[in-house]
């Protein structure tokens, strides 16, 4: 019998470390984690360290990092310009309940960033900016529903959990009448009415909705790009569209650049798509990684604060993530990071496409190159019913053998790879086409002999979807 090659044998990594730790870490956290994204069963990840574009779990597994914590690490793990400037400051505080210089200039850089915003306050999370930017709309218009996209993902409070990341589509019911489906249980049933779900992409089926029920209608929120079913693009013209029709019917349109802000272009998708939105919410790539968030509007829709809104948090605007954001947004107004970035996912993407090209198999890359995912499908997907008929499993396969080769793209195939610009040093690039070579050939060899590979069990509880 003649021996495997070598790319086909999927090598074990060493996990001792971390399986006793899952043991421990299950008597006190559920699913071990303290996200339900992170809980992988046998397969969670623990880690150790992070150091530009690299990450080392407790077993001293390295591996080039392609999930850069889903999207906020826009420059490198432990970026030393960021955390330099950060320890400088928090040695003089963190929380004061009071206004540091930092938070002014925060903001002040979300506004010379993003041209069109008048006022913007800080959060901690992308789910409370989303929350607030919600209530914003509802005060200024008087209205109580808002309009969100199937497969979007806005955070994990009550009115975004809606439509959101189901395994079957049918359970979002039918393709002219979605329902609005909540992830999981504790959702007041009132709460989910007040959200209406829409398909992304359909701007018919979207006109319809607002003649219908548009003087109801406070806002739509949306995702630029399908952040949840690996960075879906818009039709084009589509939020050109969707822009002229909620000023037709005086309803706001929340641009949540959770994912795209300050790195599809430094203006965030709403640069890159040439849109002038009524609210925007930012978190991920403001702060490098620590917990910076903020939602921003036109003065005009902003006035309502501070007096007519509730806004506050004791944490919003903490020194650490003030000056985290400080130094994150300089760095990406003042240097080349975004086009370093931009050019390395091109390359990467010229590399995966000279591995894919010559076996014929039908794919589409999604998203933007700085974001990108694959879909081994032959129809370009328009949202995120499409992801159903892609052939996802190869995808999870391959994704696993990259796990075991020592690249880490999300185990679930909805989620993009991330990059960031420490992932243009050194030999980088060239070993995830590489790492991605190999796994894509076991994947195919596993399959041609009927092995099903094990892919990790993505632990969302809910019962209805995964992230
Ligand atoms: C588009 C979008 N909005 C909101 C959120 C929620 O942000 P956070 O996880 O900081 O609460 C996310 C997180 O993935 C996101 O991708």
């Amino acid at each position: 019998m003649t021996a495997e090659p070598a790319s086909l044998t999927t090598p074990s990594l060493t996990r001792d470390q971390q399986r006793a730790l899952y043991r421990r870490a299950l008597r006190t956290l559920p699913g071990g984690t303290n996200s339900n994204f992170r809980a992988w069963g046998e397969s969670t990840v623990y880690v150790d360290r992070g150091k530009g574009g690299s990450i080392w779990d407790i077993d001293g597994n390295e591996f080039i990092d392609l999930r850069m914590g889903y999207g906020p690490v826009i420059l490198g793990h432990g970026d030393d310009r960021v955390d330099d400037y950060v320890n400088e400051r928090m040695r003089k505080g963190v929380s004061f309940s009071l206004t540091s210089e930092d938070e002014v200039r925060a903001m002040e850089l979300v506004k010379e960033l993003n041209p069109w915003v008048g006022k913007a306050r800080m959060t901690v999370s992308g789910t409370e900016a989303t929350m607030h930017a919600m209530r914003i709309a509802r005060a200024y218009t008087g209205r109580d529903k808002i309009v969100k996209f199937e497969g979007q993902y806005h955070g994990v409070h009550d009115y975004a959990l809606i439509s959101v990341a189901p395994d079957n589509m049918a359970d979002l019911g039918d393709e002219d009448n979605p329902v609005g489906l909540a992830w999981g249980r504790g959702i007041p049933g009132e709460v989910a009415k007040t959200i209406v779900p829409a398909r992304y992409n359909n701007i018919d089926a979207l006109r319809r909705l607002f003649e219908r029920q548009g003087s109801e209608i406070a806002a739509i929120i949306v995702e630029p790009v399908l952040g949840n079913a690996q960075g879906i693009m818009p039709k084009p013209g589509f939020h050109q569209a969707v822009r002229a029709l909620t000023e037709e019917f005086g309803i706001l349109l929340i641009f949540d650049e959770v994912k795209t802000g300050f790195r599809f272009a430094k203006g965030g998708a709403a640069e890159f798509f040439g849109i002038r939105p009524d609210i925007a919410t930012y978190a991920k790539a403001m702060g490098n990684g620590y917990p910076a968030a903020a939602f921003a509007g036109t003065d005009e829709v902003m006035s309502v604060l501070p007096d007519k809104v509730s806004h506050g948090g004791t944490y919003a605007g903490n020194r650490v993530a003030a000056a985290a954001a400080v130094k994150t947004l300089t760095i990406i107004k003042e240097t080349n990071a975004l086009e370093t970035i931009h050019e390395t996912g091109r390359r990467l993407q010229a590399g995966l496409r000279s591995v894919l090209d010559p076996k014929g198999l039908p794919y589409v890359f999604t998203g933007h190159p700085c974001m990108f995912g694959i879909m081994f499908t032959d129809t370009d997907p328009s949202e995120y019913r499409d992801w159903a008929n892609t052939d996802h499993e190869l995808y999870d396969a391959i994704a696993v053998g990259m796990h075991a080769r020592g690249a880490m793209p999300e185990p679930d195939s909805r989620e993009p790879w991330f990059l960031c610009e420490a992932h243009a040093a050194g030999d980088t690039i060239d070993r995830v086409i590489s790492i991605f070579s190999d796994s894509l050939d076991a994947a195919l060899d596993a399959r041609a002999k009927g092995q099903s590979i094990e892919t990790p069990h993505v632990g969302f509880g809910a019962g209805d979807g995964s992230h």
